[in-house]
């Protein structure tokens, strides 16, 4: 019988996993991880025009859990989507790990999209023509071709969040919670660092809100930058920070240093902050 722990996301080697790979990941980021300043995005033109994001400046440290809330329209889901290199902003600079996206070829932008990012929608975005171990493939398939050995990693992680046997499904044969399940194996696929979630649980019931959002606890230990927009204030328990927005700022920007999360973030971060005196020890050798 398997332990929950070797049923866990953590059975699955990632990139930060690695030993060698993860202390060179924290060394090439020393710097934030997303940096957005003055960031504008407008929508349309003239009389109808449209401000979504109006002068936004927000930093982002890797290891992070940012919850991020407001009213609907104030412009979360237009973040997300910039943050996630699918939107361009009107103004301002964006660096997402020290590149200024404005610069980034779109191929260059779709391969970062690809590897690095993963994204989970409110209403799963399924592919529903295709089987949930297909699903969950693309992504793979997309970044490195045809290979039987995606099948066997979409496996994997589909055990891993306990739909083993929904594997050959068609996604109209799940319920909620376990198409929801299954967009967090999609976009865990490529081992991404960062994850942008919409409203994950906004479509789900406590209980499966409760699954998802011990996921999401779990990629977030592995030293993983997630950015998550919610409703529910009860979520906040899970974040290390929260972001309230409004008008296309930011209002209110707030440390949850009680939470658990909140140590998380921290053990990653001075973790960084030593690796960074290490380096400036080396150079001064
Ligand atoms: N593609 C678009 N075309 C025109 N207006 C848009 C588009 N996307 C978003 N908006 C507008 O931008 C504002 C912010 O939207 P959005 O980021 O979706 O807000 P939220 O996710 O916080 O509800 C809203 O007024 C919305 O109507
Ligand atoms: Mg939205």
């Amino acid at each position: 019988m398997t332990t929950t722990s070797e049923n866990s996301l953590f059975a699955i080697p990632t990139r930060q996993s690695d030993s060698k790979v993860f202390y060179a990941t924290m060394i090439s980021n020393a710097s934030p991880v997303i940096d957005l300043r003055g960031i504008e995005k407008h929508f349309g033109y003239g009389d109808t025009q449209t401000v979504a994001l109006a002068g936004l400046d927000l930093v982002i440290e890797r290891g992070e859990f940012v919850a991020i809330m407001g009213p609907s329209g104030c412009g979360k889901t237009t973040l997300l989507n910039i943050i996630g290199l699918l939107d361009q902003p009107t103004g301002g600079e964006y660096r997402l790990n020290s590149r200024n996206a404005a610069k980034l070829p779109s191929g260059r932008k779709a391969k970062i999209r690809n590897r690095e990012i993963g994204f989970i929608f409110q209403n799963f975005n399924l592919i529903p023509k295709l089987t949930v171990i297909d699903n969950v493939a693309l992504p793979l398939t997309y970044s490195r071709g045809l290979n039987y050995k995606h099948q066997e990693k979409a496996s994997k992680i589909l055990t891993a969040l306990g739909l083993h046997s929904r594997e050959y499904y068609m996604p109209y044969q799940l319920s909620g919670g376990q198409m929801q399940r299954v967009a967090i194996a999609r976009a865990l696929a490529n081992e991404p660092s960062i994850i942008l979630a919409d409203e994950p649980t906004g479509n789900l019931d406590s209980k499966n809100s409760e699954i998802i959002m011990d996921e999401l606890t779990r990629i977030h230990r592995e030293g993983n930058t997630i950015l998550m927009v919610t409703h529910n204030p009860e979520l906040l328990s899970y974040a290390s920070r929260v972001i309230h927005m409004k008008d296309g700022q930011i209002d209110r920007d707030i440390e949850l240093v009680d939470n658990k999360a909140y140590a998380t973030t921290s053990k990653f971060k001075s973790r960084r902050k030593e690796s960074r005196k290490r380096n400036w020890i080396r150079r001064r050798k």
